[in-house]
């Protein structure tokens, strides 16, 4: 019997120092991703001036970066806040205390906004660069244009927290994978002329969002974090909006009401597409109805 025991003892003690040493290396790994330096080339990328320019980064700002950066874009403490993962703060874009401040330069917004690392060369933890990295040479330079000026505010953001349990998902494959490791670094996109076109729809559609939530097809997805369970709504004309008007549509963006009266919960960020121009929105439906009834995403 007591051998039967010792046998036991030793299986379960090795399983679990296999299980230990898998966890460290895991983290390692883990650990190494998350600050690992990346280098791209210079954009070379130059700023407007012109009063016109800046007010159009500003409703970009608007439509596109308020919502996770706040309305006065310093940034929001536990912007995501987990205690088995940690907590991410949106950063302080302004030139205050805790922000980005002066010496943040044009090529700095570059490498976060398109490639998604920060200053230091190390990721940055915005899911959002999977859309901003398809933003044309002239609407970034305008979005950087316009930051530039937004007045200082002093708040103090800690950027990324993440647990020793959170390094170990990610090296697993568990959490999703680092923006700059995704996203195409050489993509060079030409936006259509602004207008109530589809094509620029499409522009919208893919720089504003939209498909990280609602997936590629943008027939529904899984929540991009990983600690909600939400699935998002079918845009195509396979789901609800099959139904609806483009007045319909304009409204529901704008006022967070569906044309069945069903409230959208804040998930959806409605609060922020509610500044887009009429015919921005309707470039959106144009696009949006023109795509194939596909549908709904399940699982
Ligand atoms: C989905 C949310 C989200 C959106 C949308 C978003 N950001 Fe961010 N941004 C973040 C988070 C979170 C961080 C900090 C990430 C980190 O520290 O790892 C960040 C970091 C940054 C940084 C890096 C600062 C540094 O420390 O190097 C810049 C610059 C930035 N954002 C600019 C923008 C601009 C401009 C827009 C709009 C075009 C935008 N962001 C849209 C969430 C977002
Ligand atoms: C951060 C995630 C997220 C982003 C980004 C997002 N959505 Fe949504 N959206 C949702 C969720 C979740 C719902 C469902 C909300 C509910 O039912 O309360 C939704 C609902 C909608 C609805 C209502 C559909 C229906 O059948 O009721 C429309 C229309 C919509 N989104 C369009 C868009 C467009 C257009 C964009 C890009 C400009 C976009 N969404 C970006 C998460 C998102």
């Amino acid at each position: 019997m007591k051998k039967v025991f010792k046998w036991l003892g030793i299986v379960l003690g090795s399983l679990v120092g296999v299980i230990l040493l898998a966890a460290i290396v895991l983290f390692l790994v883990g650990n190494a991703r998350l600050t690992k330096n990346y280098d791209f080339a210079p954009s070379n990328l130059t700023l407007p001036t012109d009063a016109a320019s800046i007010e159009f980064g500003k409703h970009r700002v608007e439509t596109l970066c308020q919502g996770c950066h706040g309305p006065d874009l310093g940034g929001i403490v536990g912007w995501f806040s987990d205690p088995a993962l940690g907590s991410i703060d949106s950063a302080n874009l302004t030139s205050g205390e805790g922000g980005i401040g002066d010496d943040f330069t044009t090529e700095d917004f570059v490498r976060a906004i398109r490639h998604g690392v920060r200053q230091n060369g190390e990721p940055l933890f915005m899911p959002a660069v999977a859309s901003t990295a398809y933003l044309s040479d002239e609407d970034l330079a305008a979005i950087i244009a316009y930051v530039k000026t937004v007045p200082p505010v002093d708040r103090v953001t800690h950027g990324k927290n993440f647990t020793p349990l959170a390094k170990i998902l990610y090296a697993a494959g568990v959490l999703p994978a680092l923006p700059v490791e995704y996203v195409s670094h050489d993509v060079h996109v030409t936006a259509p002329e602004r207008g109530a076109s589809a094509a620029y729809g499409e522009y919208l559609i893919n720089t504003n969002d939209c498909r990280i939530c609602h997936g590629q097809e943008l027939n529904g997805a899984k929540s991009p974090d990983p600690t909600k369970t939400w699935i998002s709504p079918n845009l195509t004309p396979g789901g609800e909006l099959g139904f609806w008007t483009e007045e319909q549509f304009i409204q529901t963006l704008r006022t967070g009401i569906t044309p069945s009266g069903r409230q959208l919960t804040d998930e959806m960020p409605w609060k922020d597409y509610r500044n887009f121009y009429d015919e921005e929105l309707r470039a959106i439906w144009l696009y949006l109805q023109s795509l194939p009834k596909l549908s709904q995403f399940t699982n």
